[in-house]
């Protein structure tokens, strides 16, 4: 949580960084704060809420200089307040921070006592006291870094300004992202790819341990045994305009409408229609034929999307598939050996959760793999060794309920399902060749789907009052209906529960009544006839029914005070068409409702605290 950004060239450093940190919003926006260097001294602006407004106040306060720090704030030590928004300032240092700097209470006890004084209940402050400290004893920049960082424990990624010199930014990571651009003549630095994407294509991902400055001209790196390196100029196909809202009113509805895109792009070059293969090089394919069993780890919308891929790989490859919760799993002490494949699946890369399952996986002597979205973050470098990662090729997905990231990973686990199927030759010919095909027509069938867009707004408006809901299905279509419920409650507060639709008479059928809206996907297919006769018990007990099912389903029809229709598709993949009228509804019920539907209250995008 929380996004950095540093900018040091020719061109006003304060332009650059707001609009850097307006892309990393989506990490928190508690506060936000900019600080650049004029003729030696510090200016820094800082303010409560969303970036708008420190963008007020920058209108009345220009923050002059072209070298600058900015950090947008999810709160974690101290309040959203302005003294404990970023940077944080001390002895002409000054800091901003994403991470958590965990033995900071005695470091903060330990300075006090030296005589230093805090403005701030932040555990960053602390790096700016000695990063200063050891300055004013001196030691140089590059020094005084290493001897702080050798001092704090936990996860950092800093960028450091010195108003001694003008001529560098320093920066470290460890257990944080941070990211360098690449410029002519002026470089940058940022948590995420999106926040300086407009200036450069050109990235160097840091590695942990790493640390050193971004000048004007040159990057200067040493790796965490003090040795100078050179890491590898990475250039991403992202475009700008895949940061943009690009028209639409929300992130999030633009993100809904790019799943076509988004899921031909996750195929291309790994299925064609009419073959029986897969091309998956980024994956050690070795690893699925040696393998007993599966167990995916994943947090929010990545575990459902596991816990969906569950039904597909098991049916597929008849192999045991297990899904667990990152935040529970290694606290379990987990039974693993060299045959169990752990899979993480997480659209940032970075969830600290899923980091931790994975590193406990690596202890055991498990193999590992990822399916992720951003290139050579935290969690696809952790595989690289091992399983490698499936990229699913969303691109950026900046709101913060997650769409386009959930039905490609949806797609990445299909293909994942019909490699090992094909390596492990548990399918038949005819079964492979059907669910590439349907994989095929997927961005097609999402198209017609988002034509019907009015139709579920219309349904949106009948509910945009309640106070509850309950979203039921069966086997694929229970983690669907988990899913519904979570993007309705980010989104616009409501309160909602997913139930596997066999369970509602062992218990959440005492909450049916005319005020209940229950939302049933029912889709033709195995344990289609069960959720029909759950669906007659919530109608015979007045609950109000919104289905999610066939056109041409009459009887579900019948059934529902409103439909929302699903066209064709084999059962793979109806599981990621039933998404989508699911994502469209709860969007415009929360804009209706007038939330903040990009940003939702104390959410933030990447979860990297645990
Ligand atoms: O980046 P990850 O996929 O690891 O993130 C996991 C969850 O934090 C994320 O899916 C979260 O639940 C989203 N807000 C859901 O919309």
């Amino acid at each position: 949580m929380c996004g950095i950004v540093g900018y040091i060239g020719d061109k006003i450093a304060e332009d650059i960084l707001v609009e850097g940190l307006s892309k990393l919003e989506y990490r928190g926006y508690d506060s936000a704060g900019i600080a650049t260097i004029v003729e030696g001294d510090t200016i820094r602006r800082r303010q409560v809420g969303k970036l708008i407004q420190l963008r007020n106040e920058l209108a009345n306060s220009p923050c002059p200089g072209t070298i600058g720090i900015g950090h947008t704030r999810w709160a974690t030590h101290g309040a959203p307040t302005q003294d404990n928004a970023h940077p944080h300032h001390h002895a002409g240092i000054t800091v901003v921070h994403n991470g958590i700097i965990e033995n900071h209470h005695s470091l903060r006890e330990e300075l006090r006592e030296k005589g230093h004084t805090f403005s701030s209940e932040t555990d960053t402050e602390i790096i700016a006291h000695l990063i200063g400290r050891y300055r004013g004893e001196g030691q140089d920049m590059l020094t005084a870094l290493r001897t702080t960082l050798g001092r704090v424990e936990g996860a950092y990624a800093i960028a450091v300004l010195d108003q001694l010199d003008d001529s560098r930014i320093a920066f470290a990571r460890k257990a944080s992202p941070l990211i360098v651009g690449i410029g002519q003549s002026e470089n940058f630095l940022a948590s995420d790819i999106p926040a300086v994407l407009s200036h450069t294509r050109s990235f160097v991902f840091l590695e942990d341990g790493d640390h050193g400055f971004i000048h004007h001209g040159k990057v200067e790196i040493y790796d965490e045994h003090e040795n100078a390196v050179e890491r590898p100029i990475k250039t991403v196909d992202w475009s700008p305009v895949m940061a943009e809202k690009g028209g639409h009113k929300h992130f999030m509805h633009k993100e809904i409408y790019e799943q076509p895109r988004a899921i031909a792009d996750t195929l291309r070059g790994r299925i064609q229609p009419g073959t029986l293969e897969t091309t998956l090089s980024e994956i050690n394919t070795e690893i699925l034929n040696s393998i007993e069993r599966i167990i995916v780890v994943a947090c929010g919308t990545s575990y459902h999307a596991g816990m969906t891929g569950r039904y597909v790989i098991e049916k597929m490859a008849r192999l045991p598939v297990q899904v667990e919760l990152a935040s529970e799993f290694r606290y379990r002490d987990p039974i693993l050996n060299d045959k169990t494949l752990v899979l993480a699946i997480s659209q940032s890369g970075e969830t600290a959760d899923t980091l931790a399952a994975l590193k406990e996986a690596i202890e055991k002597g498990a193999p590992i793999m990822a399916i992720s979205n951003v290139i050579d973050s935290a969690i696809p470098r952790l595989c690289e060794p091992s399983g490698g990662t499936l990229y699913t090729r969303a691109g950026p997905e900046i709101g913060v309920a997650s769409t386009k990231a959930f039905t490609t990973q949806l797609v990445a686990l299909n293909l994942l399902a019909i490699e090992l199927a094909s390596v492990r030759k548990t399918c038949s010919d005819k079964t492979i060749e059907t669910a590439i095909d349907a994989l095929t027509r997927l961005p097609r069938e999402i198209e017609n789907l988002l034509d019907l867009e009015d139709d579920i707004k219309a349904v949106a408006r009948e509910y945009v009052k309640a106070d509850n809901m309950l979203y039921l299905g069966r086997g694929s279509m229970f983690p669907i209906a988990l899913e519904g419920a979570l993007k309705l409650k980010e989104i616009s507060y409501i309160h909602a529960e997913g139930y596997a639709a066999g369970e509602m008479k062992h218990g959440p059928i005492a909450l049916i009544d005319e005020n209940m809206p229950v939302v049933v996907i029912a889709t033709p297919g195995l344990g289609y006839e069960k959720v029909v006769a759950n669906l007659e018990e919530v109608k015979a007990r007045g609950g109000k029914i919104i289905g999610v099912g066939h056109e041409s389903d009459a009887h579900l029809k019948s059934l529902s005070e409103q439909m929302m229709p699903i066209n064709g598709s084999e059962d793979s993949v109806s599981t990621v068409l039933a998404s989508v009228p699911l994502q469209l509804f709860s969007y415009h019920i929360a804009d209706l409702r007038g939330t903040d539907v990009d940003q939702p209250r104390n959410l933030a995008k990447s979860v990297t605290v645990e």
